[in-house]
């Protein structure tokens, strides 16, 4: 600290670029570089066709309830940080299922704060233990995505003690987190409101001075907004960078003695020792790498583990496929042709190869089975990517592809090329002089029928196709655009093309190239191309017919990119497209169906009673087929609970939406959040928080409640009453002693995860902290324990409970400090 200058201090709290801070060779420091994200290690990009092991979206890892399995996760984790070169990685995302409706619902653990902090706490322990960081986001009360950069959620303190803060007290008190990302929205509470990274008293007060987090707190992406505001309350990092409020303005204001330069040193201190814990400042060895093979045999089993059997009731699995004889499955739905495997938005990460439902399940099938597989319905509801490749040519060379050209400002041509393949972006470094990408290319229609082009692209821009406007705009555009999401679902702008004959047709678009601060230089341009084809009804008949030919029919249906993402949330719980209409009809035609949901937060199953089986299988990540393949054919038990609660009517939802009023969101809903705002209204979900039936059944045979000042000691007993050995995840709930309208009917206090042979009994302890019972006294500032007995209630899920047990108070009394 001391050899440092003012500049060197200053450029170190500004990122370098998108994802690092920059080296001091003088000191031995080299940059520390980040990355996203919860569902795995995306890298920084800087590596050509760089891939990664992509993880189940984050829900399903607390599906499993099991924090050894996430402590592996984190180990995982770690491994793939090392394989890309990452110190940080942008993860776990700690926000509270306030809402179904919430876009990035799939990246959040759990409705609860307890099983969302367990897991946050090993997987964070696991990774750091390794050297490498984790940053813990985005605090706090950030818990959905609509207006997500200005709204500010108003919520008073003991909720947000007792509920929103929590994950994050725990991750830096019992996992000692190295880093807290700072989310883009604002907080009214603990006597201010303000946004999240000028807050003081959130970040400096209780964060810091009161939780005594010595790690770095970092800016969500281009949240920072202030200079003074957000160095006085307690950011210590801005990124990216360099340019943006501090990298322009900082040194300025620390020149001209507006800010003290103590305040500086703070963060600088908080930089380097997150620099010295993960190696980039001293000689620390650098984390072991893991190997892509590694990651794929610990994703396969974790994400068979993490699927949650809603429904058996025709006692289906695993499925019996004799090796002897002929037998059909017949695998349907859209996600069984294009599954959905990771939610959308900054926790993509490029998978390192995808086992598809199909391969997976031939290759796992005896020989003697016949796979047959139907789309069936249509989940997507804008039109696919137009086949570049297949059918467009440069007019100006007759290459396959599109021509694409740089212009400048004044429209005077920089280079031009030809792209033979188009994933709808233009994102190679873009030199800083192009104003315009011009992109033009025939495309040859051959289908007799009505061909619907489509062209979506953010920014000014004039798109042309076959001579006709699809899509105009003056307005420029900049980093908004990001933020919003916008720039992933573009307005796409549509022209309907007649082919009698094979016929060209021509697009030409000029597109604004965006330089957004901080981020790289693009230009969009989503193109899309439905052909004629067989209508829904004819698509949906051939599934039905191939299930009621078939000995099983497995049914793959879920969300999509376009409905579960960042930037947005959702509109409706729904399936998107006519999924439901699939499933109804299948079921009609062979009752020997299960039905496979590839989404990451609740929609509505309207069939699911009707349905014999039902397996909630998340958006599974890389291993989405073999992990399936898995649980259909008996290698590992699908043993998933419920993270959340499942709504059967969307008026039910204690919480329906998060749309911002005026700017505000008020969490109205006090601290009974998710399934405890289930119980208070009494009205009955589809499935119910902790739910999941897996391979067997359990009693609960016996529980034993010791207690001391730290909370209680509950021993349960349980018995596998079934023929498979199986997991069984016992949970404890804790409810106050005297119905309290300030306080949930009863909450989650512990769980433990316990492996039983058929017939066998097995003896778990439940560890119920102090914390549980206890509840934040604004007046006094502190934790207090209210007077009297509380109850333990024991069970297999919120709605299934057991056993009932006094919890005595005395000996969790504290006593009188002599
Ligand atoms: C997201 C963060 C993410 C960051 C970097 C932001 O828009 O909110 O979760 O870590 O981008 O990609």
């Amino acid at each position: 600290m001391a050899t440092l200058t003012v500049e060197e201090k200053v450029r170190l709290v500004v990122g370098a670029d998108m994802w690092t801070t920059i080296p001091i060779e003088r000191i031995g420091l080299r940059p520390v570089v980040f990355s996203d994200g919860p569902a795995g290690v995306r890298g920084t990009g800087r590596v050509e066709g760089e891939t990664s092991a992509s993880f189940p979206a984050p829900s399903a890892l607390a599906a499993t309830w099991d924090v050894e399995l996430a402590a592996r996760a984190g180990a995982v984790f770690a491994g793939e940080a090392a394989r890309h070169g990452v110190d940080v990685v942008l993860a776990p995302q700690v926000n509270l299922q306030r809402t179904p409706a919430a876009g990035r619902h799939f990246e959040c653990y759990s409705e609860d704060p307890l099983l969302t902090g367990a897991i946050a706490v090993a997987l964070i322990r696991a990774s750091q233990d390794r050297g490498v960081g984790m940053s813990v986001k985005h605090y706090v009360a950030n818990d959905s995505e609509t207006d997500r950069t200005r709204y500010r959620s108003i919520v008073d303190e003991r909720t947000l003690r007792e509920c929103y803060l929590a994950p994050f007290e725990r991750a830096v008190h019992d996992a000692g987190v190295w880093s807290v990302m700072g989310a883009y929205s604002g907080v009214d509470a603990l006597g201010a409101a303000a946004p999240v990274l000028e807050h003081a008293p959130l970040l400096t007060g209780l964060l810091k001075d009161e939780w005594g987090f010595d790690g770095v707190v970092v800016s969500d992406w281009l949240a920072t907004r202030s200079i003074g505001a957000a160095v006085r309350g307690g950011l210590d990092l801005q990124m990216p960078g360099p340019d943006g409020p501090w990298g322009e303005g900082l040194l300025a204001s620390v020149r001209l003695g507006a800010i003290p330069v103590e305040l500086l040193d703070d963060k600088v201190a908080r930089l380097l020792l997150l620099a010295r814990r993960v190696g980039a400042l001293g000689d620390a060895p650098r984390p072991e790498p893991g190997t892509p093979e590694q990651a794929a045999v610990f994703l396969r089993e974790m994400t068979a583990r993490s699927v949650v059997v809603l429904r058996d009731a025709a006692g289906q699995l695993p499925l019996a496929v004799p090796a002897d004889r002929p037998f059909t499955v017949a695998l349907l739905g859209p996600a069984a042709t294009d599954p959905f495997i990771q939610g959308g938005g900054s926790a993509y990460v490029r998978p390192d190869h995808i086992a598809l439902p199909a391969d997976a399940l031939r290759e796992a099938l005896p020989a003697t089975a016949e796979l047959v597989v139907h789309r069936g319905a249509r989940a997507r509801l804008k039109p696919p990517p137009l086949d570049v490749a297949d059918r467009c040519t440069d007019p100006l060379t007759g290459e396959r592809g599109i021509r694409v050209e740089l212009l400048d400002a004044a429209g005077d041509l920089l280079e031009s090329c030809t792209a033979a393949e188009w994933n709808g972006w233009l994102a190679t470094p873009i030199r800083t002089d192009a104003a315009t990408a011009r992109l033009s290319t025939t495309v040859h229609l051959t289908e007799a029928g009505d061909h619907e082009l489509g062209f979506g692209t953010v920014g000014r821009h004039e798109v042309l196709i076959d001579g006709r406007v699809a899509s105009a705009s003056d307005g420029l555009v900049g980093a908004e655009v990001i933020l919003s999401s916008v720039y992933n679902h573009p307005p796409i702008g549509t022209v309907t093309v007649k082919v009698d004959e094979p016929a060209d047709v021509d697009i030409r678009a000029d597109l604004q190239v965006v330089h957004p601060v901080g981020y790289a230089s693009f230009a969009r341009a989503l193109i899309t191309h439905r052909r004629p084809g067989p209508s829904a009804e004819s698509e949906l008949a051939e599934a039905v017919a191939a299930a009621a030919a078939a000995d099983v029919a497995v049914v793959m249906v879920g969300t999509t990119s376009e409905i579960e993402s960042e930037g947005f949330d959702r509109t409706g719980l729904g399936l998107p497209g006519n999924q439901d209409e699939l499933v109804r009809r299948v079921v009609g035609a062979n009752p020997r169906t299960v039905v496979v949901v590839n989404a990451g937060a609740p929609v509505l199953l309207p069939w699911l009673p009707d349905t014999g089986t039902v397996l909630w299988a998340w958006l599974a990540g890389q291993e989405c087929g073999t992990a399936l393949a898995d649980v259909l054919l008996g290698v590992t038990e699908p043993a998933g609970r419920l993270p959340w609660t499942l709504p059967a009517r969307a008026e039910d939802v204690p919480v329906p939406d998060a749309v911002p009023r005026d700017g505000e969101i008020t969490y109205t809903e006090g601290p009974h959040i998710g399934y405890r705002g289930w119980e208070r209204s009494g009205a009955e979900p589809a499935a119910c928080f902790g739910h999941g039936l897996g391979w067997t059944t359990w009693e609960h045979e016996q529980a034993e409640v010791t207690t001391s000042p730290d909370g209680a000691t509950v021993h349960v007993t349980v018995r596998n009453t079934g023929a498979r050995a199986g997991r069984e995840v016992v949970q404890v709930y804790v409810e106050p002693p005297a119905p309290d309208p300030e306080r949930p009917v009863r909450w989650l206090g512990g769980f433990a995860v316990v492996e039983v042979e058929p017939g066998a009994t097995a003896t778990v302890a439940v560890n119920v902290p102090r914390r549980a019972f206890e509840v934040w006294d604004t007046a006094a500032r502190d934790w207090a324990l209210p007077p009297g007995e509380h109850v333990l209630r024991i069970g297999r899920s919120i709605r299934d409970l057991r056993l009932r047990r006094a919890c005595p108070r005395s000996p969790l009394t504290r006593p009188d400090p002599v």
